[in-house]
Formats: structure tokens, C-alpha cells, sequence
């Protein structure tokens, strides 16, 4: 498979109190199409992942939303998947136009999630999750400690280890203008914060945020005649689902999404997990990180945490991670998280990426979960 990415935007992340969802929506989908440097009249389809609008933002319709802001008349499909709706959305953009029906299309990812108070974000997340969690009183903290809790039982890691990608990634954030936590924080300071639902603390966790992130991708036939520098193509577009609910799952410690999505995209790409040179995983609590690195192929089960203690997932490592500061320190807006890790690989790639820049890059791969990963999406890009 072969798609190239024309344009790549992201708007800042964190409490956007001036910006309402379609400003967002306009922001990044007119961002990127600038970037693509090509006439927005050329896009013949777009898609919108997003997962909270109709309970946070009273709006359900925002195809027409996308539409109307970005004075496009084009058919615009939204697509629902919790945290992963934006990775879904670039996955079902790739397939239009693999299906040869289009040689443009415009994928947007966008969250307003800071206007609400926390209990009402808190249950609207918990929509994805199983019947059985939600009845349960649980949270996305509570359902992602008792992963951290069974991972700490069995494995050889500590509390510490745990704290090891959270302080990576706010130290990779400081060097993103667009984080939503642009500063470094230490592992004393992430030992010494609030314990959310134990072992998890305040420092570990994913924040609630506003944001957007876009691309345009293209035929690489029509491509071919664009101007932009340094193009870049998706490679593999892979997704699968496991268990809604945790009970249903015969290890916690283990997301088979993740698993049955990397496999299928090294499959597509013809790579291995040894030639990629960087990752944006999806680390919407510590742990989810760590356990991604092992469900990736990278590291064997019960090793991943090695990673982060030896430093070579931190930039100027072997094979950095979560460049872009990740779900912790980036911020979270969750339909727009799949999309903006697409965008951050794309940034560097392009060797675009300003103080954060990796150097040697030549592969890149991108995870994003719905939930405790039900739904998982893996792209893989390329120079
Ligand atoms: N990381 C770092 N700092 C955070 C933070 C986070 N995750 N969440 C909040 N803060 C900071 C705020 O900026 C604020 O700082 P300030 O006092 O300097 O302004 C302070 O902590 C208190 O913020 P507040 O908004 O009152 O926090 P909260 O208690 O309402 O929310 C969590 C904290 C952890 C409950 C919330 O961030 C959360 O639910 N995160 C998980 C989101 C989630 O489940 N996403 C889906 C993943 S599957």
C-alpha cells in the first residue's frame, strides 16, 4: 500500500477556552490543506474522528459541521471508535482511496473537552467501556490501574519504572510548542503527586483537552505532480478489535488489538519492528506505554519498562518514542490523538520538527487504542 500524506497540521492542545469545536475543525482542516499547497476544491472526501461532541458539545452532526466551516461541499463521513476515533479516521480515509473512488481525501480529528465539568467528561469517556466497568463505578484511571497493579505483580517492574514514560514524555513536550504540558517534570515529582486510583498518580496520567489535528492524503499517482518537499506515505493502515470489557480478556496484561494490528501492518509494509526508527504510542496512562512497546514486537513481554530505564526510547535514543510529548504531555482530545500522532510522524520525517527533531529517520509507526483497547489502529510511514 502506498498513500502519500500532501499536508500535516495540528492546532495547540490544552484548555482552548477561545475556541469552539468548529473553530478547531477550521483551524486544522484549513492548516492542513495550506500545508498541502493545493486548492481546497480538490478534496473529493473527508472524514471526522471525533468521540465526545453530542455529550459534551450538544452538536452529533459534524459532517455537516466540517462542511460548513471549511465551505467544503463534499460527501464527510464522521467516525466514532472512543480514543481511537482518529486513528480509524485516517485508517478509512487510506481505504477510500485505495479503493481508487478518490484521489483526495482530508482526515480531521478534533475534541473540545474542557468546557464541561471532570464528571461529566469522566462518564462521557466511560461510553467506551464495558457495560459491566461502567456499572461497576470504574473509570478509565480505575480500568488502567488494575493493568498497572497486575503488570506490577507479575513482572519484575516497580512503581518508578512506572513513572519512567510519563517523565520521557513531558521532557520530549517541552521542546513542542503545541503540547498542552510544555515543561519537564521529574520521577520524584510524579512519585510525589496525587494518586488517582492506585498505583497511578495525577503525573501518569493523560490529560482532558481541546484540540485538532488534519492531513491530507492523495493518491501518490496525483501526487506525484504536488509541490510539497520531502513527501511522505503511509505504508500500512491496519486495524483490529479485541474484548470491550477487561473481565472478558484472558490476560490484563497483554491488548490483543494492538498485537493483531502491528502484525498485519508489518505484514502490509514487508518491515519488522526492528526497522522502525521511531513511535507515537498510545500512552493515555503510563503503563499503556509500556505495555504497547511489548504488544508492538518490540520488547518481549514483562521487558518493556527495560526501554525506558536503559533511555533509548527518549530523543537522541536508538528509537525514540512519543516524540511530540504523547497523550500525557501533548494533551489528549481524544478523537484527535490518532491523527495527531500521524502528523507528528509526518513532522519528523520531513525533518520539520524544530528542537525535538530526531535525526537518521527513515520508518515510523503510530498506535492508537479506543478504551483499554477494544479497538486498535497501527500506520506505519515512510520517507
Ligand atoms: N497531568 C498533569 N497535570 C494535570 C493533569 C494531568 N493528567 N490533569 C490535571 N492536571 C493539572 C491541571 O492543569 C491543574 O493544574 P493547575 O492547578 O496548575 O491549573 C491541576 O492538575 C488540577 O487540575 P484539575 O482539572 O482539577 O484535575 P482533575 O482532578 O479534574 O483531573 C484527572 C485530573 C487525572 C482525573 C483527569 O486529568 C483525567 O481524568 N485524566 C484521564 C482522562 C482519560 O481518561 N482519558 C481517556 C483515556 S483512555
Amino acid at each position: 500500500m502506498k498513500i502519500a500524506v500532501l499536508g500535516a497540521y495540528q492546532t495547540k492542545f490544552g484548555e482552548l477556552w477561545d475556541k469552539s469545536l468548529g473553530d478547531l475543525i477550521f483551524e486544522a482542516g484549513s492548516g492542513a490543506i495550506r500545508d498541502a499547497q493545493i486548492n481546497k476544491k480538490k478534496i473529493q472526501i473527508a472524514f471526522i474522528g471525533n468521540k465526545l461532541a453530542g455529550k459534551l458539545s450538544d452538536q452529533n452532526h459534524l459532517g455537516a459541521l466540517l462542511a460548513e466551516n471549511l465551505g467544503i461541499n463534499i460527501p464527510v463521513v464522521r467516525i466514532e471508535a472512543a480514543c481511537a476515533s482518529g486513528g480509524v479516521a485516517v485508517a478509512q480515509s487510506c481505504m477510500a482511496i485505495e479503493s481508487g473512488q478518490f484521489d483526495y481525501a482530508l482526515v480531521i480529528g478534533a475534541e473540545k473537552m474542557t468546557d464541561r465539568l471532570i464528571d461529566q467528561v469522566s462518564s462521557g469517556l466511560m461510553s467506551a467501556a464495558g457495560n459491566d466497568e461502567q456499572q461497576g463505578g470504574f473509570s478509565f484511571v480505575g480500568l488502567y490501574a488494575l493493568i498497572a497493579r497486575k503488570y506490577l505483580q507479575d513482572f519484575s517492574a516497580s512503581e518508578k519504572d512506572l513513572t519512567l514514560p510519563a517523565a520521557k514524555n513531558h521532557w520530549h513536550a517541552s521542546f513542542n510548542p503545541k503540547a498542552q504540558f510544555p515543561f519537564p517534570v521529574t520521577v520524584k515529582q510524579i512519585l510525589a503527586s496525587a494518586v488517582v486510583a492506585d498505583p497511578l498518580r495525577l503525573l501518569e496520567c493523560s490529560p482532558v483537552s481541546d484540540g485538532a489535528a488534519a492531513l491530507v492524503l492523495a493518491n501518490p499517482r496525483v501526487a506525484s505532480k504536488n509541490k510539497t518537499k520531502n513527501r511522505v506515505y503511509i505504508t500500512a493502515s491496519s486495524q483490529a478489535s479485541t474484548s470491550l470489557s477487561l473481565s472478558q480478556r484472558k490476560s490484563l496484561t497483554q491488548i490483543n488489538s494492538s498485537k493483531l494490528a502491528s502484525q498485519k501492518a508489518y505484514q502490509q509494509a514487508g518491515l519488522g519492528p526492528k526497522d522502525l526508527s521511531l513511535l507515537e504510542v498510545h500512552d493515555c496512562f503510563s503503563i499503556a506505554e509500556i505495555i504497547a512497546l511489548e504488544d508492538l514486537g518490540i520488547y518481549q513481554k514483562g521487558e518493556g519498562f527495560i526501554a525506558e530505564r536503559n533511555g533509548e526510547v527518549r530523543l537522541g535514543g536508538k528509537r525514540p518514542v512519543n516524540l511530540s510529548g504523547g497523550l500525557k504531555a501533548c494533551g489528549h482530545p481524544v478523537g484527535a490523538t490518532g491523527v495527531k500522532q500521524v502528523v507528528e510522524i509526518v513532522d519528523q520525517l520531513r525533518d520539520r520538527a524544530g528542537k525535538r527533531q530526531a535525526k537518521g529517520l527513515k520508518v515510523g509507526l503510530t498506535h492508537n487504542l479506543g478504551g483499554t483497547g477494544g479497538t486498535a489502529v497501527v500506520h506505519i510511514l515512510q520517507k
